[in-house]
C-alpha cells in the first residue's frame, strides 16, 4: 500500500501540473540549483537566495510565525469573501445576517468560526513574530526599515480584528465601537474629527456600520497586502538574520 502511494506521488511529481507549479522534480543538489529554485518557486522566492543554515532552523525563528501569520491571513481572505456573501451591513439586518450565516447557510457555521479563529491566532502569532525580532535582536541595522513596516503591520492587525468585532451589531460590538469612538474623541485638536470620521456622525447610527465595514473589508485589507509586500521585499533585501550563536552574526 505505501509503496503504490510512494509510485502515485513520484508519477505526480514528474506531471506537467507539478512541474507548471514547483519547476522540479526533486529538490535541487548543487548550488546553482538551489538559486535557480529560489528564482523559480513563488514559495520559496519570499527569502533571500542565500541564507546561512541556522537561519532557517524552527528554533531561531520561533516556528516560522511570520509565515504562518501570512498563511492565516490567506485563510482569513478566503473565509472572509465567503462571509461577505451572505453578511449584511445593515442596523437592521446585520446581527440577524450572522444568525443565518451560522444556522442556514451551508457551512457557514464553519467558515464563520473558521474566520474567528484564524483573526484570534493572527493576532497572537503576529505579536509572537514581533516578540522573536525583538529577542533575536533581526530589527538592528540594516533591518530597522522593516521593523518599522512590522510595527505597521502590527498595528493594522489589531485593527482588523477590532473592526471584525464591531460588524455582528451584538451588544459587544455597539458598545465596542461606542467606546473606541469616545477613546478616539479623546485625543487632543483631532479627536473630535477621528471621532466624525468613525462614525459619519455624532453617534452610532446605520454610517456608522457602513465605515467600520468597508475599513474592514478594503481599506485594512489593502494596506496590509501592500505593506506585506513591501516586508517581503525588504527580507529579500536586507538578507536575513543570522542567529546570535553563529560566529558570522558575533563578528557583526
Ligand atoms: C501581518 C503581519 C506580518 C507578516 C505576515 C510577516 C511576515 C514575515 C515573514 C514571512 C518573515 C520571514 C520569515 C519569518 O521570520 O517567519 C518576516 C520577517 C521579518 N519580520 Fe515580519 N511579518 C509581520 C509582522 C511583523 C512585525 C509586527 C514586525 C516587527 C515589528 C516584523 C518584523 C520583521 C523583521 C525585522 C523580519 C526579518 C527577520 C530576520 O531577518 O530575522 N514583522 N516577516
Amino acid at each position: 500500500m505505501i509503496d503504490q502511494l510512494l509510485l502515485a506521488f513520484q508519477g505526480l511529481r514528474r506531471s506537467r501540473l507539478w512541474l507548471s507549479i514547483f519547476r522540479r522534480e526533486a529538490l535541487p543538489q548543487t548550488e546553482a540549483d538551489w538559486l535557480a529554485m529560489n528564482r523559480r518557486n513563488f514559495f520559496v522566492h519570499i527569502l533571500p537566495a542565500k541564507m546561512h543554515k541556522e537561519s532557517a532552523s524552527m528554533s531561531y525563528n520561533w516556528l516560522w510565525m511570520g509565515v504562518i501569520s501570512t498563511w492565516l491571513f490567506v485563510i482569513l481572505t478566503v473565509t472572509g469573501v465567503f462571509l461577505m456573501l451572505y453578511y449584511v451591513p445593515s442596523t437592521e439586518r446585520a446581527y440577524d445576517s450572522v444568525r443565518e450565516i451560522m444556522n442556514a447557510v451551508p457551512l457557514g457555521r464553519f467558515f464563520r468560526n473558521l474566520h474567528k479563529w484564524a483573526a484570534e491566532l493572527m493576532v497572537f502569532t503576529v505579536f509572537f513574530h514581533m516578540l522573536r525580532v525583538f529577542y533575536t535582536g533581526s530589527y538592528q541595522k540594516p533591518r530597522e526599515w522593516n521593523w518599522v513596516i512590522g510595527v505597521l503591520l502590527f498595528v493594522i492587525t489589531i485593527m482588523l480584528a477590532f473592526s471584525g468585532y464591531i460588524l455582528p451589531w451584538d451588544q459587544l460590538g455597539y458598545y465596542a465601537a461606542k467606546i473606541a469612538s469616545n477613546i478616539a474623541d479623546g485625543t487632543p485638536f483631532i479627536g473630535v474629527y477621528v471621532k466624525q470620521i468613525l462614525l459619519g456622525g455624532d453617534d452610532l447610527w446605520q454610517p456608522s456600520l457602513l465605515r467600520w465595514y468597508v475599513i474592514h473589508v478594503y481599506i485594512l485589507p489593502a494596506l496590509l497586502v501592500f505593506l506585506v509586500a513591501f516586508h517581503f521585499w525588504r527580507i529579500r533585501k536586507d538578507d536575513y538574520s543570522k542567529p546570535h550563536w553563529t560566529e558570522e552574526r558575533k563578528r557583526g
